[in-house]
């Protein structure tokens, strides 16, 4: 079993890192494989809505996105934690995710997501809702903790100091490993649920 945990902060070992951190060591303790991955600093430009990915399976564009997707792939849960920018999640962050989510085909149902935030001061419970988005229109379960997953602090050092946000990160990993593992099992007596033909529609009616 694997988790993946993507970091949108540009601060390898910033704040949002030692959310991700405090659960990285859960889930080790737990038997689940965790491997951070860091995409705040890099250069991943926003998507072109080119929808070149219908033909290809994959991003036109070849960078971190097509990399993470491969693991994404093959993981069982995918954490996703930010800096909160302006009450919102990291402009890297967003980019990294329209673009993984939109390009990839495969099946996500019943990986587990869940979102961390962290910030200085406000905009937490904003941007922790807008990450969760992506995890609920593709059919993942969301993992939840004893409070909303935030960590305040600037920087490391200030996160290090937020007891309950730490606390709220082992919590989460644990009830994250919990929903993973069940869902193995209930993956081998039960199968993934039925799937519908998907049905599309618009707002566009003629009167
Ligand atoms: C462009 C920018 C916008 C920010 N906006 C907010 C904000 O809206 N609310 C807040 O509390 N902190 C804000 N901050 C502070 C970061 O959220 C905070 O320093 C965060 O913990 C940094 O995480 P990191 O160390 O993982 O990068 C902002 C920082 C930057 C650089």
């Amino acid at each position: 079993m694997k988790v993946l945990l993507v970091n949108g902060s540009p601060h390898a070992n910033g704040s949002t890192y030692t959310a991700l951190h405090e659960m990285e060591k859960v889930f080790t303790e737990e038997g689940i494989e965790a491997e951070i991955i860091q995409i705040g600093n890099q250069d991943i430009r926003g998507c072109i809505a080119c929808n070149g990915c219908r033909k290809k399976g994959s991003c036109v564009f070849e960078d971190a996105v097509n990399e993470t997707a491969a693991k994404f792939e093959e993981a069982d849960g995918l954490v996703v934690g930010s800096p909160v920018y302006y009450a919102s999640a990291n402009a890297t962050l967003i980019a990294f995710l329209d673009r993984m989510f939109y390009s990839t085909g495969f099946d996500k149902t019943m990986k587990v997501g869940a979102s961390v935030v962290s910030a200085r001061r406000g905009g937490l419970s904003a941007t922790f809702d807008e990450l969760n988005k992506y995890f609920t229109i593709a059919g993942m379960p969301v993992a939840s903790s004893q409070y909303w997953n935030s960590i305040h602090g600037n920087n490391a050092d200030e996160a290090a100091q937020d007891l309950e946000g730490l606390q709220t990160m082992r919590t989460l990993a644990r009830n994250m490993s919990f929903l993973i593992k069940s869902i193995a099992l209930g993956k081998e007596k039960y199968g993934l649920p039925e799937k519908e033909t998907k049905v599309g529609t618009n707002f566009i009616r003629e009167i």
